[in-house]
């Protein structure tokens, strides 16, 4: 590390609690709570809930790595998840695993119900598809991306890693008495990404780590609060409060940063939910109505659960003869609520509407 590197101190957890509980944070965090809990009613009324992670999930994907400039298609994508053995371009597998470390670290948190440093590194494995596992070579540094001026030096001794790290794990796993958890979820995030454990990462395995802990604090039952959307929005601010903290050890703006990020992110959520019921209920009309003979309410539900569609799903989820999986495709491409496109030997029936409102 050469002599000129600025290098701050990261103290361990928790802060001071009069620095981290303002008026303003105080204020911010009721409203950033009740819109969350809102959210978390209407993803509960929802029949199906696969259908809602699934496409919602791979949006968060998408999102989280295009913040490391990680660029794909949602078409590409939802056909690297249909079509068995497609050549996928490097980017697009980078969102598969990530989507893969997030299910991972949610089902461990399902099954365990709390986390282990372990575990984070398992989710960060998933996510680079490498086994460097965590630092253990000085030199690391954070650079601001246009200037190149090292902006933040996390700790660079292993040893000290560690310590950081099974300090964080406590404080993941076990909230503090009487603050918000949702205070302690900015604090979490600060914390973890100025450790900054990994090579590599770090601001992904982090943005999974807030989801977990939101389901590990019963905040939200399953995986549907993506903040990545908000954070690439206002990354400038987003790193300017990172540095402002581990500068002047002041946390008040950046919790309001991340309470805002959760307000935001929580009402647009509720509104994409109803927008995809609505979609959902009018689907399902629309084939009743139009096509009869092959209606089947779970036919339906499946074009929402798999917005890329193809016969064998039909014939898995249903438990049909191809022929007849075939057939209602093809009707449901008839009467307008799928399209279908082919790749390679595979025909893949897309839920057009669904599509669009995902990527708004
Ligand atoms: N000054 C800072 N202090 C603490 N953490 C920072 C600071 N600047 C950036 N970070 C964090 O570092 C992350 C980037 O680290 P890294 O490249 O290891 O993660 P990534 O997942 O590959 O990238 P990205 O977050 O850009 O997708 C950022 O997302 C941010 O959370
Ligand atoms: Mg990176």
């Amino acid at each position: 590390m050469g002599q000129d590197t600025p290098f701050y101190h990261l103290e361990k957890l928790p802060p001071k609690r009069e620095q981290v509980e303002t008026i303003a944070v105080l204020r911010q965090t009721n409203r950033a709570a009740t819109a969350l809990a809102e959210l978390k009613g209407i993803a509960g009324t929802i029949p199906n809930q696969s259908m809602l992670i699934n496409a919602i999930v791979l949006q968060e994907a998408q999102g989280s790595s295009e913040i490391e400039n990680i660029i794909t298609t949602q078409d590409e994508l939802y056909k690297a998840l249909t079509v068995n053995k497609l050549a996928i371009s490097a980017e697009t597998k980078e969102v598969v695993n990530y989507r893969t470390a997030l299910f991972y670290g949610f089902n461990l948190l399902e099954n365990q119900g709390f986390l282990r440093v372990n575990d984070i590194v398992g989710i960060q494995q998933e996510l680079i598809d490498n086994t460097a596992g965590i630092r253990s070579t000085p030199g690391t540094v954070l650079k601001n991306d246009r200037t190149g001026e090292v902006v933040y030096t996390p700790p660079q001794d292993k040893q000290e890693i560690l310590d950081l790290l099974s300090n964080f794990i406590d404080h993941f796993n076990q909230n503090e008495p009487d603050l918000s958890p949702l205070i302690n979820l900015a604090i979490l995030h600060y914390q973890f990404e100025s450790i900054h454990p990994f090579y590599d990462g770090n601001g992904r395995a982090g943005r999974i780590l807030n989801i977990l802990y939101l389901i590990l604090n019963d905040l939200i039952d399953i995986p549907i609060l993506y903040l990545s959307a908000y954070i690439i929005e206002n990354k400038t601010d987003y790193y300017r409060l990172l540095n402002q903290t581990n500068k002047t050890g002041d946390w008040e703006e950046w919790i309001l940063f991340m309470l805002k990020a959760v307000e935001i992110t929580s009402l647009q959520t509720i509104g994409k939910i109803n927008t995809i019921r609505q979609l959902l209920e009018r689907t399902i009309e629309k084939v009743r109505i139009n096509s009869p003979k092959i209606y089947k309410k779970e036919l339906v539900e499946l074009l929402f659960e798999q917005p890329y569609s193809k016969i064998e799903f039909v014939v898995n989820h249903l438990k049909v003869e191809r022929k007849a999986a075939s057939r209602y495709l093809k009707e449901m491409e008839k009467t307008g609520i799928l399209e279908s496109q082919k790749v390679g030997r595979e025909t893949l029936y897309i839920n057009k509407e669904l599509i669009e409102i995902l990527k708004r």
